[in-house]
Parts: structure tokens; C-alpha cells; sequence
């Protein structure tokens, strides 16, 4: 499996796509769109928001598993931007039918909880409905891919729905009622359109398993936005950490090989919440600019920091990373110093256990020890070999400080700009 082990955006989607010829099947198995995964081939740059990484693999299956949130408008949009590329889906993609759905009134209860909260109350959400959707599903009402293929199933699911969110937008928000009747049309309309992808994907992924198919499980969002062990309130509503591949896909956890954990090679937040290593001098803008740090669904700047050893020591052992894919190597190319988090400082004690209680995160300031930057290019190199020392120094102090191998180093979004160490 693959995971992201920062706050996101670590590059996952890039990874996974150059993983996918080395895979039979890919599966999402968390969030929804709220993920952007960015995947650059042929020259073309192409952002997948709920379709896994994988999907521009001719030879390999994508799954979205049941543990993935689904906007139907969304995953239609994005099927037709996948075959207007050339790519078939029919066969190769499937849906859980044990995934649940987004609806309208998902995204517009998260836009307006969002906007009941003063300032630095706000989590800074991607907008799309991904909390609601997940309340009602921990709440037992949410409404289910397999619902779509029931109308009646679906109408009562509605207007039960519907009923009570109608009396939240009136008497809590003051807004307008959802029209249930339009609704109900509209969705009804999803069945015969997503009637063949709709799959038992636990039982699928299992027999797969069982005839010896190798499967990798695509985590979204980071370990830090985990909303058991991230920075919690400031999180996602799912479970991106390795626990939540099991759930999230019907794959047992004696199942799971390696977990490839995906780390920036130096830190980045989009949303709010703390970050310790955040830098709002020239040198976080030069990270962002150098780095095209704005995110992949919301366009929002991301905020830039150093790479913070403390946050990624919990996360690798939360998620029990065995290796590590160290991502944007080259962003950091032009820098002559470069900075590492190697503790935090609380009320004038060195710390080294990452606090995942916002108050206390949010008080603590950075140890760093300072590393020679290499200002070179390792954009030709084929090897570790090739690499300029002073990166090479810098990926082994890593490996050796979080106690984990690096296994691929990229130093570009491209598929052939990656180095296998
Ligand atoms: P994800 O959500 O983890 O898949 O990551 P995003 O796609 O949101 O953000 C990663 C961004 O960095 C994308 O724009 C990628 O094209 C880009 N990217 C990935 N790997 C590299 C790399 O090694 N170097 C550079 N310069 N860009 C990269
Ligand atoms: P990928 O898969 C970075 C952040 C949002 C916000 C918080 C909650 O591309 O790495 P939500 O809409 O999930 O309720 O927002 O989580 N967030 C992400 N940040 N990358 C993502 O996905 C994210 N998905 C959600 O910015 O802070
Ligand atoms: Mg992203």
C-alpha cells in the first residue's frame, strides 16, 4: 500500500501511476474528492480527484473501495475526462457498491457549518461535502452506491434524508429547503449510467488476492490529517493512515505487504490547523514558488516549511511505513542551507513525541539542525550513484534519523523523473 505521511499533496498520485505497471490492481480506499492526484505523462498534466492513480495504466484495474465517499457528478465528470484522453474505463474501473454518496446538501452543510465558524475555528475544508457524507454515514443513514440501483430504495433514502437536513437548512442556517422532488429525479437518473462499474469490490479484491493478482492500496489526504491520529480538529473524516486501508477496502491486514509511506522533502499544509515547521518569510515563498505549491482541487496556496522529523517519526509508526518515497527532491535544488526539524521545543524542554493535541502543537517551535544544500541538478541522474553528494547526504541522514529505507527518490512530476535507489 501507499500513503501519504505528511498532510497531503506528498505526491501520491505521481507514485502511484509510476507504480502501476508493477500492479495488477490500484484501489482507493478513503476520502473523495477532496484528494487532487497529479499525474504528468505524454506531456499532459491530468489531476484525479476520486479515480485511482493507476487509470492511465492500459493493463491495470482501478477499484474505488467502500470506504471512499462518492459524488456521482463528480466521478462522471471525471470518467469522461479519463476516456476523452483515450483511456477505455468499461471493464477496468470499479465501484463499491457499499460506498457511500455525496449529495448536494453534503456540500452545502460543509460550506455552511465551514462558514458558522470564526476564523481560526474554520478547518479550511475543500468544500465537497466529504464530513457531512461521512456523519451520515457513521450516523447509519447515509445513502449507498447499491441504493442508486433501487429506485424505490432511493426515493424513501431521499426523502427521509432530505427531511431532516431540511429542517437544519430552516431552522438553523435560514436558508431554503432542498427540493426532494428534483432530487429524486436527478438521482434517479444515476442508475443505468453507473449500473456496470457497481461491484462487491471486497469480494472482488479478495478472489484477485486468492488467484495470486498483486493489488496496491492508494491512500489520499496524510497521515497528519487522520481523524483518529491527525491534527485533529484541523483533519479529513477518514482514516488515510495504513489502518484505514484494511476498512476501507475489504483487504485484511494479513494481506498487506509493504507500506510505502510518501514524504515531501520538505513539509507543506493546505486548510488550517498547526504546523510547527511553517515559514512565513521569503524562504516558505521561495518553497511554494519553486515548488508550485497550490493545491490540486481548490487552487488554494499551500502553506511551506521545512521537513519536520518529529511529525514524520509518529506518523511512519503509525501507519508502520517500511520504506519511503522522498518526493520534490528538486524543489530544494537552489537552496544553500537546508533545514530539519529534529525535535520540538515546549516551555523551554526539548520534545520528541509529535503532541496530537492542537493547544499543545500549536505552542511548540521547531529544533532544527542545518544540512549543506547541494545547488545542482539531479535531474539527469539515473542512480543514487549520480546524485550530487550533498543530496545523497541528505537522503541518507533522513534514512537513517526516521530509522527507514528511501527506496525512490523524485526529482520531477514526470514518470521518468524518479530515481530508484
Ligand atoms: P498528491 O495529492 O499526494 O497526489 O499530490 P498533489 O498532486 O496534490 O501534489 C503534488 C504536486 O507536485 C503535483 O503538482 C505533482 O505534479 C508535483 N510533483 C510530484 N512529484 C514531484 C517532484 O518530484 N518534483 C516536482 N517538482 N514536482 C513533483
Ligand atoms: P490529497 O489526497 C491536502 C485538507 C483540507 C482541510 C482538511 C479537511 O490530494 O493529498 P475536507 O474537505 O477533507 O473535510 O478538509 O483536509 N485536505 C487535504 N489537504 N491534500 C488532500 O488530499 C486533502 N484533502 C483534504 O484542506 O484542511
Ligand atoms: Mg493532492
Amino acid at each position: 500500500m501507499l500513503v501519504g505521511t505528511q498532510f497531503g499533496d506528498e505526491g501520491k498520485g505521481k507514485l502511484v501511476d509510476y507504480l502501476s505497471d508493477k500492479y495488477d490492481i490500484v484501489v482507493r480506499y478513503q476520502g473523495g474528492a477532496n484528494a487532487g492526484h497529479t499525474i504528468c505523462f505524454d506531456n499532459k498534466t491530468v489531476v484525479l480527484h476520486l479515480i485511482p492513480s493507476g487509470i492511465f495504466n492500459k493493463d491495470c484495474v482501478c477499484v474505488i473501495g467502500n470506504g471512499v465517499v462518492i459524488d456521482p457528478n463528480a466521478l462522471l465528470e471525471e470518467i469522461q475526462k479519463v476516456e476523452e484522453l483515450g483511456y477505455d474505463v468499461r471493464g477496468r474501473l470499479f465501484i463499491s457498491h457499499n460506498a457511500h454518496l455525496i449529495m448536494p446538501y453534503h456540500k452545502l452543510l460543509d460550506s455552511l457549518s465551514e462558514s458558522s465558524l470564526s476564523g481560526e475555528q474554520k478547518i479550511g475544508t475543500t468544500g465537497r461535502g466529504i464530513g457531512p457524507s461521512y456523519e451520515d454515514k457513521f450516523a447509519r443513514c447515509g445513502i449507498r452506491v447499491v441504493d442508486l440501483l433501487n429506485q424505490k430504495v432511493l426515493e424513501e433514502k431521499l426523502r427521509d434524508n432530505i427531511a431532516v437536513k431540511n429542517k437544519l437548512f430552516r431552522n438553523i442556517y435560514d436558508k431554503e429547503e432542498v427540493d426532494v422532488d428534483a432530487m429524486v429525479r436527478e438521482y434517479s437518473e444515476f442508475d443505468k449510467i453507473i449500473d456496470p462499474f457497481v461491484t462487491n469490490t471486497q469480494l472482488y479484491l479478495n478472489r484477485q488476492i486468492k488467484a495470486g493478482k498483486t493489488v496496491l492500496l492508494e491512500g489520499a489526504q496524510g497521515c497528519l490529517l487522520d481523524v483518529d491520529h491527525g491534527t485533529y480538529p484541523y483533519v479529513t473524516s477518514s482514516n488515510p493512515t495504513s489502518g484505514g486501508a484494511c476498512t476501507g477496502s475489504g483487504v485484511a491486514p494479513n494481506h498487506i505487504g509493504k507500506v510505502i509511506g510518501v514524504c515531501k522533502a520538505y513539509t507543506t499544509r493546505v486548510g488550517n490547523g498547526a504546523f510547527p515547521t511553517e515559514l512565513e518569510d521569503e524562504v516558505g515563498e521561495a518553497l511554494g514558488r519553486i515548488g508550485h505549491e497550490y493545491g490540486a482541487t481548490t487552487g488554494r496556496k499551500r502553506r511551506c516549511g521545512w521537513i519536520d522529523l518529529v511529525a514524520l517519526r509518529y506518523s511512519l509508526t503509525i501507519s508502520g511505513v517500511t520504506e519511503l518515497a522522498l518526493t520534490k527532491l528538486d524543489v530544494l535544488d537552489t537552496f544553500e542551507e537546508i533545514k530539519v526539524c529534529t525535535a520540538y521545543l515546549l516551555d523551554g524542554k526539548e520534545i520528541h513525541d509529535f503532541p496530537t493535541e492542537h493547544q499543545t502543537l500549536s505552542r511548540v517551535t521547531p529544533v532544527y539542525l542545518t544540512l549543506k544544500g547541494w545547488m545542482a541538478s539531479n535531474a539527469n541522474a539515473k542512480s543514487f550513484a549520480q546524485m550530487h553528494e550533498n543530496a545523497r547526504n541528505y537522503v541518507t541522514f533522513l534514512e537513517e534519523a526516521l530509522d527507514v529505507p528511501v527506496t525512490f527518490i523524485s526529482v520531477g512530476p514526470g514518470r521518468d523523473e524518479t530515481v530508484f535507489k
